[in-house]
């Protein structure tokens, strides 16, 4: 898979990544990372943690990825076609705040989407997506709805999903993304939070 370390690209194959993964207690995925921000705060906040940030685009990863801690990987890739690499790495795998292909996927159960989530979390793994209520409506769904169709997606592959929890603007100033806290600021402060279980 592909691997950025500030503006060195590499690739890591399923054994460099293995390896990697055995220096650690457990590891987070967040899909659709962003900046990476979030993943670089959790790995120095878990140094005995694994901590992988995923996303489709190359460039904003790229100031997070030069100054995180070694336990912080940055990946680039296609949520919707996740690296085989990955499989059963996950403890817990984080969506935050998520647009575009991968709300959609989320949204329309799409298959190679979900799939790879069932492959990438591991038997015991916690899925914890948060939705705002902006990116939904320029999907045309209302908040709620949206998250019934991702609660829907969710069990379709066999997790336990608790109730989804409204967020207001409170809570996204305490979530540590870059995005929670522009949202916090905004004219539309809404999200819901939807924690899953497998296995
Ligand atoms: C609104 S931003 C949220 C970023 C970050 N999670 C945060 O909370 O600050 C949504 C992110 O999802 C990423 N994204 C959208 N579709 C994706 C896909 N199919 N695979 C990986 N990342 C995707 C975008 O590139 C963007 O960085």
């Amino acid at each position: 898979m592909r691997v950025i370390n500030g503006k060195t690209t590499s690739h890591m194959d399923a054994a460099e990544v293995a390896a990697w993964m055995e220096m650690h207690s457990g590891i987070t995925i967040d899909l659709g990372a962003g900046d990476g921000r979030f993943v670089r705060s959790l790995a120095k906040s878990r140094p005995d943690r694994g901590a992988i940030a995923l996303d489709l685009c190359e460039a904003n990863l790229r100031a997070a990825s030069r100054t995180a801690p070694a336990n912080a990987l940055f990946v680039v890739a296609d949520a919707l076609a996740l690296p085989d690499e990955l499989r059963g790495l996950a403890n817990r795998v984080t969506v935050n705040f998520p647009w575009g292909s991968l709300l959609r996927g989320l949204i329309q159960g799409e298959p190679g989407l979900l799939a790879g989530l069932a492959a990438l979390a591991n038997r015991q793994a916690v899925i914890d997506v948060v939705l705002n209520g902006g990116a939904l409506a320029e999907t045309n769904w209302p908040l709620e709805m949206g998250a019934e169709r991702v609660v829907a997606s969710l069990r379709s592959i066999g997790a336990k999903v608790d109730s989804p929890c409204l967020v207001g603007r409170e809570d996204l100033r305490d979530y540590p993304t870059t995005w929670a806290k522009r949202l916090a600021f905004g004219r539309d402060p809404r999200g819901v939070r939807i924690v899953a279980r497998l296995g």
